[in-house]
């Protein structure tokens, strides 16, 4: 239908004729004169139509905006001062000889170059917003992502082996989706929140390298890096270590930045321990392009005055620790509060600071409303160990270190980025010893930090039972500027390990039967070693392509509330249809 996409025209086509196919991005009418700026996913090219030939001027004067336009001409430089350096087409335009309207559009409810549109107006006319240069650009970056994944994954050996999507109930981690069944009335499917035994049971049955691009469903409360759909690049290997398995995934996280944006990422990336990440930064996947660390203070406030610093100190478990921002004296009161609110929201007592006016006067030359109820020591150690300077400001977080952790790590990531202390570019990290299980407020049990296949530490099998907070696993994340951006582990391949990690999480024999029997059946056979890791590739491609959430690089992707508001997911289904799968509502209002 077309010889030439409308962004490949330029000036080694002048004087030739051309056919092209697109949108109507723009009409204007020039007295007498009209011109089309015609799109297609290449670009733009401009069409001028004149009166002189007018069956072509008569169907350009019908056309609107997303009309659709076929139209044949001769490429010509655009006149003296018309040329438009910003775009590969700017150089020249088409003479047109011809056009026709292959389709006419309804007015759109928007205009495709406005940067201002809501959410819910792009989700809801999703079909024209994924017409808009942005969102081109993100999915066909998303296909070059997924494209090099491919290729490396398939030259490194391993083999795409696609696993069900219809799946059992078991108690992995985060809440599933169900799908009750037509033909075993009163039993359901459940969706894969990843098909993580699936893959370990493919390498006991020996495929050795696999890897699947695949959807994982979670029935999570949703933010911008979170979707209940989402794309994991899987992977598992037979006979790798730890540090293999993290060699050869870095060396895969490396490719996909160079072949897909041309970036060039650290070689090797940073190790961290998850002791070490949570006490300097406060967080789990600390982004590194924010130079701030915390610092620890809890052994020199057990005998401070200040109730607020010296209880958590004393009690098991407590952190004081403070934050240095360099030349925050210059914070106002309002822009401290306005802190001292943020980490509320997130469960904070309060924020206690100190300004540094004047370190070589000691006491009185800090400003602070706290400062009479430190000791000399203490004070001391505060302006050393955090390396405090004239002009710089300390906040302080004293509580249970968990919660210390969340508040001041999530400080230290606004306040970093709010002052202009961030660094440019990629810092990828890997956090590795990860504690195999943290304490469960709620059901007051030990869950899995992970998953319950990941493998124990070399010499830490011991403490699954008889010290959980002592086992460290063999797993392992991967860390972007300050993104999750993939996670796993090495497995227990030995029954009776896994057993034990089952009965730590409290699970009886039957239990262990009833939900996990079949991989329990599998590791009887002559289980080989195995570990892997999935990436969350959403994640991936939304930094790549520079954008804040990853429904911006998903086709169609649910709102924060799970909604697709382009189908009208989720929906009400009929009587008919419930009564098919044997489920009456217990709110009948809902029922279709
Ligand atoms: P995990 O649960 O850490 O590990 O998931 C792996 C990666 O998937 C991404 N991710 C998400 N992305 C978007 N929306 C979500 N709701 C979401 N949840 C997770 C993250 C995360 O790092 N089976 C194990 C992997 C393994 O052990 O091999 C697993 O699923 O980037
Ligand atoms: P108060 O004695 O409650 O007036 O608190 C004195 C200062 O300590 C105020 O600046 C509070 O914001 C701060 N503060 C209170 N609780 C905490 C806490 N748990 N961690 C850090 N600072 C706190």
């Amino acid at each position: 239908m077309r010889t030439h996409h409308c962004g490949a025209l330029s000036a080694a086509l002048i004087d030739q004729p051309v056919t092209l196919a697109g949108w109507v991005h723009r009409r204007r009418d020039h007295g007498g004169v009209i011109f089309i700026d015609l799109r297609d996913h290449t670009g733009l090219a401009q069409v001028v139509c004149d009166p002189d030939r007018p069956d072509a001027f008569a169907a350009a004067d019908r056309a609107r905006s997303e009309y659709v336009l076929k139209i044949t001409g001769v490429v010509r430089h655009r006149p003296a001062g018309t040329v438009n350096p910003n775009m590969p087409s700017g150089e020249v335009e088409v003479f047109a000889h011809a056009v026709e309207v292959l389709n006419p559009s309804a007015t759109p409810p928007f205009q495709l170059d406005d940067d201002n549109l809501s959410e819910s107006v792009r989700l809801e006319h999703r079909v024209l917003d994924l017409r808009r240069e942005p969102m081109q650009r993100n999915l066909r970056l998303r296909h070059r992502a997924a494209s090099a994944a491919r290729r490396f994954l398939d030259a490194q050996g391993f083999v795409d082996i696609e696993t069900p999507v219809l799946y059992k109930s078991t108690p992995e981690g985060a809440r599933e989706f169900l799908v009750p069944s037509r033909l075993h009335d009163g039993h359901f499917y459940a969706l894969p929140q990843s098909p993580q035994l699936f893959k370990q049971m493919l390498m006991i049955a020996g495929f050795d390298r696999y890897y699947q691009i695949v959807k994982c469903f979670r029935d999570e409360d949703l933010r911008a890096d979170r979707q209940p759909e989402f794309t994991q690049i899987d992977i598992e290997t037979s006979f790798m270590d730890e540090h293999a398995i993290r060699a050869l995934m870095e060396s895969l996280v490396r490719t996909l930045f160079r072949e897909s944006i041309g970036v060039e990422l650290p070689d090797p990336f940073p190790v961290m321990a998850y002791d070490d990440a949570m006490r300097d930064y406060g967080s789990d996947k600390p982004d590194l392009r924010v130079p701030l660390k915390l610092t620890e203070l809890t052994d020199v406030m057990r005998d401070v005055e200040f109730k607020v610093f010296s209880a958590p100190a004393n009690a098991p478990g407590g952190r004081v620790a403070a934050l240095r921002v360099p030349g925050g004296g210059t914070l106002t009161r309002g822009e401290i509060d306005a802190y001292t609110d943020y980490v509320r929201s997130l469960g904070a007592k309060g924020l206690a600071w100190i300004k540094v006016n004047d370190r070589a006067a000691g006491a009185a030359g800090l400003q602070s409303p706290i400062v009479k109820n430190l000791h000399a020591d203490a004070l001391a150690a505060i302006l050393e160990r955090s390396g405090a300077q004239n002009g710089d400001l300390l906040f302080f977080g004293a509580d249970r270190a968990t919660q210390v952790n969340e508040w001041l790590g999530a400080l230290r990531q606004r306040v970093g980025h709010e002052r202009g202390l961030a660094q440019a570019g990629w810092w990828p990290l890997w956090v590795v010893d990860f504690p195999m299980f943290e304490f469960d407020e709620g059901s007051k049990s030990w869950k899995a930090r992970h998953h319950p296949f990941t493998s124990p530490k070399d010499g830490h099998e011991a403490f699954i039972e008889s010290a959980p907070e002592r086992a460290y696993a063999k797993a392992y994340d991967v860390v972007l500027n300050g993104w999750e951006i993939g996670g796993g582990s090495v497995r227990i391949h030995r029954e009776e390990v896994q057993q034990q990690v089952f009965r730590a999480r409290k699970l009886t024999p039957e239990d262990q039967r009833a939900k996990f029997g079949f991989l329990l059946d599998a590791l009887q056979y002559g289980a080989p070693p195995h570990g892997g890791i999935a990436f969350g590739f959403d994640r991936m491609v939304t930094l790549m392509a520079g954008a804040e959430a990853i429904r911006d690089v998903i086709a169609f992707p649910k709102t924060q509330r799970g909604q697709d508001l382009l189908t009208g997911a989720p929906s009400a289904v009929t009587e008919q249809q419930l009564r098919e799968l044997h489920i009456r509502l217990r709110n009948s209002k809902a029922a279709g």
